[in-house]
């Protein structure tokens, strides 16, 4: 693997982000960022997700005090809740496809974010209760992601990734349980 394409090159060479800088987005990278999470794919082409764009300072951190006092949250200047249908299709045995389909835009969102000079960080937990009740969101749509997005302030460097080895297996489960 001597070549990095890309998107391998984006995969490899990222750094986290901790916090984000007081700089705003400008609307037409905003604009991208979610046309990517439009067009991901999804189970049976449902497309079950609603993204909710969060820019009001306010808000913003009434978000941020949803998500434990997050520093991404109260630092981004856009933070994107990813909401999705419940009554969206039910994927091959009765197993649930939209946490799935959320991931898949969200990712989306993430790369085109990055593509764009911005950095994210993704926050699955917050107390979902009371994200619905802030932004009105109705008690049968799940919220399942919140995307911050903005100008990194300054970078940490990735935790070590497991080596190819540990990870991949061909053809069968290689090793125990763990
Ligand atoms: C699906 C997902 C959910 C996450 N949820 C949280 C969270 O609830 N709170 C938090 O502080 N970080 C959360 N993170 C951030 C990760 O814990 C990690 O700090 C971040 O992805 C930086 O890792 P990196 O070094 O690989 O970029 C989440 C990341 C992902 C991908």
């Amino acid at each position: 693997m001597s070549h990095l394409s890309r998107v391998h090159s984006l995969s490899r060479n990222r750094q986290a982000v901790r916090r984000f800088a007081d700089r705003p987005v400008p609307p037409e990278l905003l604009e991208r960022i979610l046309d990517c999470g439009r067009y991901a794919v999804s189970a049976g082409e449902d497309q079950p997700w609603r993204f909710i764009v969060v820019q009001e300072r306010l808000t913003r951190h009434r978000l941020s005090e949803a998500a434990f006092n997050s520093e991404y949250v109260k630092t981004a200047p856009i933070v994107i809740v990813g909401c999705a249908r419940v009554h969206s299709r039910i994927s091959g045995h009765g197993k649930p496809a939209f946490p799935t389909d959320l991931a898949v835009a969200t990712q989306s969102m993430a790369i085109g974010a990055v593509d764009q000079g911005l950095q994210v960080a993704w926050i699955t937990g917050f107390r979902e209760s009371i994200v619905r009740s802030l932004l009105g969101v109705p008690p049968d749509i799940p919220v399942v992601t919140l995307l911050c997005i903005g100008y990194p302030d300054g970078f940490e460097r990735l935790p070590p990734r497991r080596p190819f080895t540990e990870v991949v297996a061909w053809d069968r489960w290689e090793g125990g349980a763990e």
